[in-house]
């Protein structure tokens, strides 16, 4: 297969990068700030570049990876968020449709407001914040469009990173690492933490089931793996295989109302529906990924 990547440059796109390539596919990558001699610089955001490419191509799938996918910044820059996060998973719709490729949009457990898990691909979302909005508004934008397309949602992701606020998992790394500076540690939220190249796995599968064994993929999924942590449970696994202390970290086991009116409590996804089309939902387990990650 011929892919085209968007936000190969990104922690995901990466992943899915490598995992095409491991397969023999064909793969095309773009990024924007992060061009280089292997990916081709593109503005999404320009529509115009965005189809001069897309036609010097020729792609038979697009992985759309790239997005504004830190909630802080969403929240503070709605029409830039809105421009990359709803309006380009549009364009690339559009394109996908007049064109005949199979397009798979990355969204996020954030569409649901976190109190009703687990949740099903067709369970109505209900975003509580920017980002979650933002996405949602991808998503809906593809359905209007091109509703052969292909919607995966995924949780918070974790891998490896060039530098660790690539990833909020990663990140927690520095924090038990500071063990002379105290921090709060959310023990509230609950999250499911997902290896980038497990769903980049997933995703190869999509388009090779549609593509090269003419199955019927399409429409929404959600991938995820199945550990439940809090922020404070991981920083406790990083702090034990970095045998550190974690007593500079004070679990905060509820949140004040303002804050829960941002933070959706338990997004847990279903696999069902990819479990029902074949797809392997095996995952890495958090503690052994990361006992090899971070072992020198
Ligand atoms: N990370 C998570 O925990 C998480 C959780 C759920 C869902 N997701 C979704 O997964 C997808 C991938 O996330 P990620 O963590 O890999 O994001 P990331 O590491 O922040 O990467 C974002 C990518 O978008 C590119 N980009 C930004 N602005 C662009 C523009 N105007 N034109 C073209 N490319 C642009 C960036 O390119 P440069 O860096 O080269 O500028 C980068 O490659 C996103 O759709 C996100 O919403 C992520």
């Amino acid at each position: 297969m011929k892919v085209l990547i968007t936000g190969a440059s990104g922690l995901l796109g990466r992943a899915v990068v490598r995992n095409f390539k491991a397969a023999g596919h064909s793969v095309v990558g773009t990024a924007y700030s992060r061009a280089n001699d292997e990916l081709i610089k593109l503005d999404l955001t320009d529509s115009e570049q965005v189809e001069k490419l897309l036609n010097n191509i020729k792609p038979e799938v697009i992985v759309h990876c790239a997005a504004e996918r830190r909630p802080d910044v969403a929240e503070k820059d709605h029409e830039g968020t809105l421009k990359l996060n709803a309006k380009v998973p549009g364009d690339l719709a559009l394109y996908a449709k007049i064109h005949g490729v199979m397009l798979i949009y990355i969204s996020t457990d954030y569409v649901f407001n976190g109190t009703n898990p687990p949740y099903q691909a067709d369970d109505l979302p209900d975003p509580i914040n920017f980002y979650g909005e933002s996405k949602l508004a991808g998503e809906q934008a593809i359905r209007d469009i091109h509703p052969a397309s292909v919607i995966l949602r995924v949780p918070i992701l974790y891998g490896d990173v060039l530098f660790n606020g690539e990833s909020a998992v990663n990140l927690l790394i520095d924090s038990v690492k500071n063990t002379n500076k105290p921090a709060e540690m959310d023990n509230y939220c609950l999250r499911y933490p997902t290896n980038v190249d497990d769903v980049g796995r997933v995703i190869k599968d999509l388009a090779v089931y549609k593509i090269e064994k003419g199955r019927s993929i399409e429409g929404t999924y959600h991938f995820t793996a199945e550990e439940m942590l809090t922020k404070y449970d991981m920083c406790c696994i990083f702090a034990d295989l970095l045998n550190v202390s974690k007593d500079h970290l004070q679990p905060q086991n509820s949140i004040s109302g303002s804050a829960s009116a941002s933070r959706p409590k338990d997004c847990h996804l279903s696999t069902t529906r990819l479990q029902t089309d074949g797809i392997d939902v095996s995952f890495v387990p958090f503690r052994t990924w990361f006992q090899s990650y971070l072992s020198p």
